[in-house]
């Protein structure tokens, strides 16, 4: 098919939007193409990309999934999931269009059949293309088929072409601790080449999140001060209001620390502390990461108590309603020790860092939904206004919100008007709502084009998902081994347990959720 653009303001550089970046002709094959994400984040990820005109010319998209359907019904689940959660109304040219080059494959991950029917797909687009199109096998289904459907890609021979590229894209959870993580690597390896492997961690694919490089590489402004002369502590929040959203088959063998800590969180702060990249290139951009992640001294196995805590959430009120507490969840074990809350206390050991404390927390049923970076810069070396009228003067913070009202804002001592000398914070705002007068993409229509374009800039590389899990690995061995001590717990709706407040050294607090 060839996608068209229904066109918003392409003039205005301000609604630039995913800009139409060329893209050979390409085949997307989606396992668990009938699964929660593929409905609510790929296909709607896949309709606005059509919206925009940012697909190839020529896209085609098979969905593979157990259950037995004819495409036609495929198609009909595809256009329910569109209908409910693309970000942009659905022009139904546009949508129709999408639908109508969908396939569907039924059959187990493991099934050879499965395998020769997709070969034979694929075969069919590239004849009525008359051209070797690039393929795409995204992994979007349960972990454990991640080395299955690899393997059995590699014995097909479907793991490369002649003429064209393949790539394989990868989901969350790569692995499940360091040893099984470098395992699907060695497995992944085995069949493919790095450069054909898509890790994903969508929250690379969020603009705040890149806008964090723009903010430090861009501006003459910050760069000077971000390191352990000025900067105090960062704190990095991650709080979801959400509970577990029926996905307790998945949460009770994840917790929050595989879930967001292991790989969004530990991102972030990859970004905020690695040293400025030469090019804004997958390998050099990765290769800053990882020597950030590996200056990260995981805690020896008596250190975890002191630097990491866990909870759960205690039945409580959240947007407004009663909801149960998380061993009361459907399918949760009553006597679970799943955390749903992880906060953690984290040193950079490089000469940028030394000494910085890194706070982290992230959880489930907290007050509200915020994702942010908090960067408190040190006290002015000497205040000399007197000492009545210096109360008001706090340490300068920037603060860099990924969601909601996604923006930077940085707070400046001022004067409050008058003949004394008194000192309030103010802040300076940047607001990408009102700046840019557009939508963000959702990460995921930036991640599926990226791959799309053979671009691996937001994607994790092996040496890296491995450093990622060395750092939480000492502290999921203490958490499990540990059987008996009371799990801290917080009321559904608040800010946390008060354990957390140890982590935080003198008088610093935790920002106000
Ligand atoms: C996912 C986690 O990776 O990220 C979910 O598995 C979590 O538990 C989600 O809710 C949060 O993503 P976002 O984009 O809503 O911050």
């Amino acid at each position: 098919m060839s996608a068209t653009a229904t066109g918003e303001s392409a003039e205005n550089p301000l609604v630039a939007g995913l800009e139409r970046l060329p893209v050979h002709p390409t085949s997307l094959v989606i396992f668990g193409g009938t699964g929660d994400l593929a409905h609510r984040k790929l296909l709607p990820a896949l309709y606005n990309l059509a919206h925009e005109g940012a697909l190839p010319e020529r896209f085609e998209m098979i969905g593979v999934a157990r259950r037995e359907k004819e495409d036609e019904a495929f198609q009909d689940m595809a256009r329910e999931s569109i209908e409910r959660y693309s970000r942009t109304k659905p022009d139904p040219d546009v949508l129709e269009g999408l639908l109508s080059d969908m396939r569907y494959v039924p059959g187990a991950f493991d099934d050879d059949e499965v395998y020769a029917e997709l070969e034979r797909t694929l075969k069919q687009f590239d004849e009525q293309a008359g051209e070797q199109l690039d393929r795409v096998f995204y992994l979007s289904t349960a972990p454990q088929f991640f080395p299955v459907i690899a393997g059995k890609l590699g014995e097909a021979g479907l793991n490369r072409a002649e003429q064209a590229e393949v790539r394989i894209v990868i989901e969350k959870p790569f692995g499940y601790d360091l040893a099984s993580a470098r395992s699907l690597n060695t497995e992944v390896l085995g069949v493919f080449e790095e450069s054909q492997v898509f890790r994903i961690d969508h929250y690379l694919g969020k603009e705040t999140v890149q806008n964090l490089m723009a903010l430090r590489f861009a501006n003459a402004l910050f760069e000077p001060v971000w390191n352990r002369n000025f900067i105090d502590n960062v704190q990095i929040t991650a709080a979801e209001d959400i509970g577990i959203e029926g996905r307790a088959g998945y949460y009770e063998g994840a917790g929050a620390l595989r879930d967001l800590v292991q790989n969004h969180m530990l991102q972030l702060l990859a970004l905020l502390t690695m040293e400025p990249p030469a090019a804004f290139e997958a390998n050099r951009l990765r290769d800053e990461k990882l020597k950030v992640l590996e200056a990260i001294v995981p805690p020896a196995p008596e250190e975890v108590g002191a630097m990491a805590v866990r909870a759960q959430y205690a039945p409580g009120v959240s947007g407004g309603s009663e909801v149960p507490g998380y061993r009361e969840e459907e399918g949760v074990a009553a006597d679970s020790r799943t955390e749903t809350y992880a906060a953690l206390r984290l040193h950079v050991s490089n000469w940028r860092w030394a000494g910085v404390p890194f706070y982290l927390r992230t959880g489930k049923r907290l007050a509200r939904k915020v994702t942010e970076i908090a960067v408190t810069l040190k006290p002015v070396p000497h205040l000399a206004f007197q000492s009545s009228g210096s109360v008001g003067v706090q340490c300068n913070q920037i603060v860099l919100t990924v969601q909601p009202d996604e923006g930077v804002s940085v707070s400046l001592g001022a004067k409050i008007p008058g003949p004394r000398m008194r000192i309030r914070p103010v802040n300076m705002e940047f607001r990408y709502g009102t700046s840019f007068m557009s939508q963000s993409p959702e990460a995921y229509e930036r991640l599926i084009l990226d791959a799309m374009r053979g671009d691996a800039t937001l994607f994790t590389r092996n040496d890296e998902i491995e450093a990622l899990w060395g750092v939480i690995d000492p502290i999921l061995t203490a958490w499990h081994e540990d059987t008996s001590s009371p799990i801290p717990e917080y009321p559904a709706g608040s800010a946390g347990p008060a354990q957390a407040d140890q982590l935080l050294d003198g008088d610093r607090h935790w920002r106000r959720l």
